[in-house]
């Protein structure tokens, strides 16, 4: 069904507000930026113009396509960037206010931005982050529900030495410390959490209801 759409955001002053969104100054600095949206409004408009109605366009289902439509695109977006010798980076961080990008994008209704990313010539060569090793991501038939958090000391000091070893921005950590941090810690209120409030006000997966 297609519901992704993507917006190269070339004026400079909504790059600024997309940067100022996101707090991080490389975005929308240079190379190009790129805005992925779920996009659920032109099948509605497809199935209005045709003298329908909306059906299942407002179910979480529906939306939960459309997500996954999204992030394939984005991820096969990157793949074909790099395999043109070009570089990105993901970035989640346009959502820390996610009603603001919407009316900067100009978003309509059924719509929401999921990802951007930022594409431009490399001038520097990172190193690979390193990844969990596979027997703890990948299973056989059913999920094994025995973990121990002491497995992970391998790859946490692969991680720091990662950290430690990189190019730029160096730092000392690993990833148990990021998991048990202020990622996932509660704290102040954030504009973040605002997301899906902003979804119901897009008209996203309305079916679903917390209280239930
Ligand atoms: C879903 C997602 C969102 C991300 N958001 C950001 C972001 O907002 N800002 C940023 O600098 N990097 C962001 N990153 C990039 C990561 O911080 C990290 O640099 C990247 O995943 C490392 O990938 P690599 O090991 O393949 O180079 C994001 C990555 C993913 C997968």
């Amino acid at each position: 069904m297609q519901q992704f759409s993507i917006i190269h955001v070339t004026d400079p002053r909504i790059r600024k507000q997309i940067r100022e969104i996101s707090g991080q100054q490389y975005v929308g600095a240079n190379g190009d930026l790129f805005v992925f949206i779920v996009d659920l409004y032109r099948n509605q408009q497809i199935r209005k113009q045709l003298g329908n109605d909306d059906g299942r366009l407002h179910t979480t289902d529906i939306f939960m396509q459309a997500l996954e439509d999204t992030v394939l695109a984005v991820q096969n977006f990157l793949t074909a960037a790099e395999s043109m010798g070009l570089g990105g980076v993901i970035l989640g961080s346009i959502k820390n206010n996610p009603a603001k990008l919407v009316k900067v994008l100009g978003l309509p209704k059924m719509t929401l931005p999921m990802l951007g990313i930022q594409v431009g010539v490399p001038d520097q060569k990172p190193q690979l982050k390193p990844r969990l090793p596979l027997q703890f991501t990948t299973f056989e038939n059913q999920y094994p529900h025995e973990f121990n958090v002491n497995d992970l000391q391998d790859y946490d000091s692969h991680v720091t030495r990662y950290y430690d070893l990189r190019d730029a921005n160096r730092r000392i950590d690993s990833f148990t410390h990021q998991i048990n941090g202020a990622k996932l810690n509660n704290g102040d209120p954030d504009k973040r959490d605002e997301i899906g409030q902003v979804m119901r006000d897009q008209g996203l997966a309305l079916d679903w209801d917390s209280k239930k």
